[in-house]
């Protein structure tokens, strides 16, 4: 599952052709103005459910469906995602930003619930899906890179559910910032 550095870069020394003396500030402030939306990725089923709040979640294909997840390395997340094989985007509603601040800390889970929130384990994969999601993608993880601080993760889509529906929360609609 893990891909090492010349499977990333096709063997090439990145530090050979990334540009010395990057404009720090320019890196930055152009990085932070990339569009996000705000999701929590969960993983793991019943007391072992774990769920974090996340940004970093794009498509990456139409056939087979993929989306990536770049998720902090040396993170409970990350072990959570990767020992258990799959996980699920829940994408929040433009009202959710309470449920994304519960996750800013990976709350722990008991009897089907993450504190006050509630989920279920979804067809597809079991991973558990919030019910005030607007919906969620069950992912399958096909493929890992370890690189950087944050590893990317790459899902294959074996599940999808609408749940309250509605819009995403964007981070542009929050103060928050995770970027740069
Ligand atoms: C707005 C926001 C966005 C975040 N996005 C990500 C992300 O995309 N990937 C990630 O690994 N952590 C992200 N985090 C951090 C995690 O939510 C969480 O703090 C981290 O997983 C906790 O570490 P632990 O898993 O070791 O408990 C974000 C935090 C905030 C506040």
């Amino acid at each position: 599952m893990h891909q090492g550095p010349e499977g990333l870069d096709g063997g090439v020394d990145l530090a050979e052709v990334v540009a010395p003396g990057v404009n720090e500030e320019a890196k930055r402030s152009l990085l932070r103005q990339l569009p996000h939306g705000v999701y929590v990725v969960t993983s793991g089923s019943g007391d072992r459910a774990h769920g974090f709040t996340a940004t970093w979640i794009t498509q990456a294909s139409f056939k087979p469906p993929l989306v990536v997840v770049a998720i902090r390395h040396d993170s409970q997340s990350y072990a959570s995602v990767t020992a258990s094989g799959a996980f699920a985007v829940n994408l929040l509603r433009k009202d959710g930003r309470a449920i994304a601040e519960r996750f800013f800390q990976p709350p722990s889970a008991s009897g089907s619930r993450f504190g006050e929130l509630a989920f279920h384990a979804g067809d597809a994969t079991g991973a558990p899906i919030l019910d005030d999601a607007l919906g969620a993608l069950e992912c399958k993880v096909v493929h890992v890179f370890d690189r950087g601080d944050h590893s990317v993760v790459v899902g294959e889509v074996l599940g999808a559910a609408t749940c309250r529906g509605g819009d995403l929360l964007l981070l542009a609609d929050t103060p928050w910032k995770y970027g740069g």
